[in-house]
């Protein structure tokens, strides 16, 4: 199975971004080239952690070393503004950005640190709060898609506090990827 840890967000900031997703994707239907694939709505989140293939085996390791996993705090979160990775010049992700409290990147970190003592591998990029949009199979943007995305470059999708985060499964098919939350973490501070 096919599993990664993540921060959902309310309905509120996901039909922003999902107006966001429709006004763009209107523009580059009408353009030439291959079409960015937009992430559904219902699929929008924040990744804290890739952990990619793993036997069902191990889920139950998985499982409680995400419970033993402590934050203090809910985790305070504006979802503003788009990006590219890698970078602009060869736009391979449009992602929403972020800015978030402290505690978001110390808990990626105590997730990664969690899922090494169960065998995932460390992650080896820094960490990088984002929402993904759309995936581009050919790093190419038509002008006008490229102007939208300017125009919206620092637009407000909405704020929340997550006090929960989850282990989801991911699984594709035809129609593209169908994510299953199995397991979902309350925050529980220090007992
Ligand atoms: P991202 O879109 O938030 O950047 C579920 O597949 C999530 O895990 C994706 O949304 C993606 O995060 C991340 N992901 C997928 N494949 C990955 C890989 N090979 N390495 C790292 N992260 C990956």
């Amino acid at each position: 199975m096919r599993l990664f840890v993540a921060l959902e967000i309310p309905a509120a900031v996901r039909d922003n971004l999902t107006a966001l997703i429709r006004e763009l994707d209107n523009l580059s239907s009408q353009g030439a080239g291959k079409p960015p694939r937009w992430v559904r709505p219902e699929n929008l989140h924040v990744t804290l952690k890739f952990i990619g293939e793993t036997a069902d085996g191990t889920l139950d390791a998985i499982r409680g070393a995400l419970a033993g996993i402590r934050v203090n705090k809910p985790i305070d979160i504006r979802c503003q503004g788009l990006g590219f990775f890698p970078d602009d010049r060869r736009p391979q992700v449009l992602w929403a950005g972020m800015q978030a409290s402290a505690n978001l990147p110390l808990l990626a970190e105590d997730v990664d640190r969690a899922l090494e003592n169960v065998g995932v591998a460390r992650e080896k990029r820094p960490f990088t709060p984002h929402l993904t949009l759309a995936r581009f199979d050919a790093p190419r943007l038509t002008e006008n898609l490229r102007d939208a995305i300017t125009a919206a470059a620092t637009r407000d999708f909405g704020s929340f506090q997550a006090r929960q985060f989850h282990l989801i499964e991911s699984r594709t098919k035809p129609s593209g990827a169908e994510y299953t939350t199995l397991h979902s973490f309350a925050f529980r501070a220090e007992a």
